[in-house]
């Protein structure tokens, strides 16, 4: 263990999913902030002086190892914006149920074991609720993705049985360029064939990468908080909203709608569930900490996440 703690000094981190989106931006982030980060790679890569392996969901990392740190940030998991065969569910599912319970069971057997343990997790633990406002304290929803994160949340309980400061962070719509759901709208907005979905009554709640890697630098300093916290904007918005934003920003029309039968037609269970589900969920405990977001409103944080003034 290094000589510092997690409140607001530099710690020593260790993070899963280093290579995706949000693990690119964090870990310089976490550099910047004075931390000093290793990555939990998998095969092929080998494990080198700055990353530790494992290969989930086979094999964990080993404990002894890990009593070098004082936090792990986890975010790996297989994408979920695939079509979703059977076998691609499995994976979609082993990969974060199991791989979480791999390294949440190697942290509570390590003798002593780093401090804290921030483990990604998503608003879709709250399933399909219309325009009902969901805080950490909602009760879970129905669906293949509510299910994962539910499971997934508690994978982590060895992990805090060993006395970790455990953190489920239930990340929104992720907004930036550089991928994830934004960037595969932009090719038809872009070319004028953007539009409401089903609709369009459906909400959306989002985050800027910015604001939700700051969320994970707040939330690494805060001891005060553990359990479930909601990493999206103070703002919600329906997908009609949506669609007039990101048209405004682009300055391109959007009306040509998508109805729901099509986006079955095309993307099968994984439209439903990612593309047709309501979720308004508010920041409550983000908010009750005194994190402040760069970006809290959605046109203004388009704007950024895509460079545009
Ligand atoms: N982006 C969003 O809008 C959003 C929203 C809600 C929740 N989340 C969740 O936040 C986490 C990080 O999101 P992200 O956007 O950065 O995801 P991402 O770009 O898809 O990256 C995820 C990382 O997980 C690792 N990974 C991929 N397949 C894996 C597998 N089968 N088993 C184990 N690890 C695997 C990879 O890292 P390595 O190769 O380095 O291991 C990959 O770079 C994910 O769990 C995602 O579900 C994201």
């Amino acid at each position: 263990m290094s000589v510092s703690n997690v409140q607001g000094e530099i710690v020593q981190v260790l993070v899963s999913g280093s290579t995706g989106l949000i693990g690119r931006a964090l870990v310089p982030a976490l550099e910047a902030a004075g931390h000093r980060v290793t990555r939990l790679v998998r095969p092929p890569l080998a494990p080198g002086e700055d990353s530790l392996l494992w290969n989930p969901p086979a094999i964990g990392p080993e404990s002894d190892a890990l009593q070098e740190f004082d936090a792990v940030i986890h975010l790996a998991g297989e994408s979920v914006a695939q079509r979703w065969t059977e076998n691609q569910k499995a994976r979609i599912r082993s990969s974060r149920v199991t791989g979480t319970a791999l390294l949440s069971h190697a942290l509570a057997a390590a003798q002593i074991p780093p401090r804290a343990l921030i483990v990604a997790s998503a608003v879709g633990y709250y399933g399909d609720r219309g325009a009902e406002l969901l805080s950490e304290d909602s009760p879970p929803g129905r669906g293949f993705l509510a299910e994962i994160c539910r499971d997934w949340e508690a994978a982590t309980e060895p992990a805090a049985s060993n006395g970790l400061r455990v953190v489920n962070l239930r990340f929104g719509l992720v907004l930036s360029r550089q991928g994830g759901a934004l960037a595969r709208m932009l090719p038809p907005f872009r070319m004028g064939l953007g539009g409401p979905v089903a609709g369009g009554h459906h909400y959306i709640s989002w985050i800027t990468l910015d604001d939700l890697v700051g969320s994970i630098l707040f939330v690494l300093a805060q001891n005060s908080l553990r359990g479930p916290v909601n990493a999206v904007a103070p703002n919600p918005v329906t997908n009609a909203e949506f669609t007039r934003a990101l048209a405004k920003v682009l300055r391109r029309p959007a009306v040509l709608p998508l109805p729901a039968s099509a986006v079955r037609l095309m993307f099968g269970e994984m439209g439903q569930e990612l593309l047709l589900s309501s979720q308004r969920v508010e920041p409550a405990r983000l908010i009750a900490a005194g994190f402040h977001f760069g970006f809290p409103d959605l046109e203004p944080a388009l704007r950024h996440a895509l460079q545009k003034s």
